[in-house]
């Protein structure tokens, strides 16, 4: 899948902490995005995880000391490294690091090229957790944020030293999360998104209910890209058992009900509107107190219509751009050009649901565009993730 990482030199500073050892997972985790990564490591990092290990994971030699007589580039690396990073990540950070950086100190490799980086750079601290909560280094830290770097919270729990509280570096997909983040360009900065994901549940009894296949991933999809575009965004989500985007506001519902409820509460403030939610169109015209026994042969549960939800804010938008979704089993063209039409649309997000790769459940899609000017654009088979943010480079297409 492309992010905003693929084909991005990027600088791996690891420095001396028990979580160097993560910094392998991240190194693999970067080159499988597509980065060009470059391990520069202090020599107390060395002591953890030996440079062999990052060389063979980033295919490149690894920069542990500017005056390195085997190597008589190391030197002039540093600067040529510091002018074509796209970005550059520190992980783990120490309190020394952190110290050294924000004061402006130059006595190692990694200190000396930090000076002389001009791109983005995420600072990823991770020590004990008296250490990290020390007025010196929370100073530090306010130092950096204030020099524009982005510095990453540490995650809380039990640490290797014993204590039990913040300093943990984040988990590797975190910390790559936070790093496409930056590197993405904000062309939804200042932007409110609202998007819906995930199915519905509608109650039969107090331990059944009418639902769907569908895994809520295309949306989180949406609300990720959307986010590392720098769009403020809520995210209206049925159940699923996906991770929760960072920096979302993920409002969590059940019913169609409740999530036509989140929506028309949210939907007055948003710029774009996505409603890529299977929202249950019927439930159950009543709902029993009690676990319904098995004692008749036959049942029978009559339905009643939910609201829909997507042609109610069609009716009552002003000037947002609207994006919805149509998974059919069949006459795709016909099916979504009609919603589109019916539901007041900009544009809809037309899938033929039943094959393998595409539809409920699955990390790809194959869909097609269908806009309201009549304008069709059918995609090849992608990643969900690459959907959204196409979905979303057409959204920014028609804003005003
Ligand atoms: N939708 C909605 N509220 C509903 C039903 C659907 O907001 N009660 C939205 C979905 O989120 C999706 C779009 O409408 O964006 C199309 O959903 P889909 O299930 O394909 O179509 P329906 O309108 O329900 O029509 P049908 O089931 O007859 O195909």
């Amino acid at each position: 899948m492309k992010t905003a990482i693929h084909g991005k030199h990027i600088v791996l500073g690891i420095c001396g902490g028990i979580a160097a050892y993560k910094s392998a997972e991240l190194l693999r985790l970067l080159t499988k995005a597509g980065a060009n990564v470059r391990v520069m490591m202090t020599r107390n990092a060395a002591r953890f995880v030996g440079p062999v290990t990052f060389e063979a994971l980033s295919g490149k030699p690894v920069c542990t000391d500017l005056f390195d007589r085997t190597d008589p580039d190391a030197a002039i690396r540093h600067i040529e490294w510091a002018q074509e990073a796209h970005g550059v990540v520190i992980a783990p950070a120490t309190a020394s690091m952190v110290a050294k950086h924000a004061h402006g100190l130059a006595d190692d490799a990694l200190s000396t090229f930090l000076l002389a980086v001009t791109c983005p750079v995420a600072v990823c601290p991770s020590m004990n957790t008296d250490m990290y909560l020390s007025p010196p280094v929370q100073r530090n830290l306010e130092i950096l944020k204030k020099d524009g770097h982005l510095v990453l919270e540490p995650g809380s729990g039990e640490l290797a030293c014993g204590t039990v509280g913040p300093g943990r570096l984040p988990e590797p997909p975190l910390i790559l999360d936070r790093l496409t983040a930056l590197l993405t360009r904000k062309d939804l900065a200042g932007r409110r998104v609202l998007v819906t994901a995930g199915p519905t549940q509608e109650p039969i009894d107090p331990v059944r209910f009418i639902s769907n296949p569908s895994s809520g991933k295309m949306g989180y999809a949406v609300a990720r890209a959307a986010e590392y575009r720098g769009a403020e965004v809520v995210l209206v989500s049925g159940p699923t058992s996906l991770d929760l985007p960072v920096n979302v506001r993920t409002v969590r519902v059940r019913t169609a009900r409740e999530m036509a409820h989140a929506v028309f509460e949210q939907m007055d403030g948003a710029d774009v509107i996505v409603k890529s939610a299977a929202v249950g169109d019927y439930r159950a015209m009543e709902t029993a107190a009690h676990k319904i026994k098995k004692t008749a042969d036959e049942l029978t549960l009559t339905l009643v219509k939910n609201t829909d939800i997507l042609k109610s804010v069609g009716l009552r938008k002003t000037r947002q751009i609207l994006v919805g979704f149509a998974a059919e089993t069949r006459d795709l063209k016909e099916n979504a050009q009609e919603k589109l039409e019916k539901k007041n649309l900009d544009m809809i997000v037309g899938n033929l649901v039943g094959h393998p790769s595409s539809g409920f459940g699955t990390d790809t899609n194959r869909v097609t565009l269908f806009y309201r000017d009549g304008g069709i654009e059918p995609l090849e088979e992608m990643d969900k993730a690459e959907v959204a943010h196409l979905i979303l480079d057409r959204v920014c297409e028609r804003l005003p």
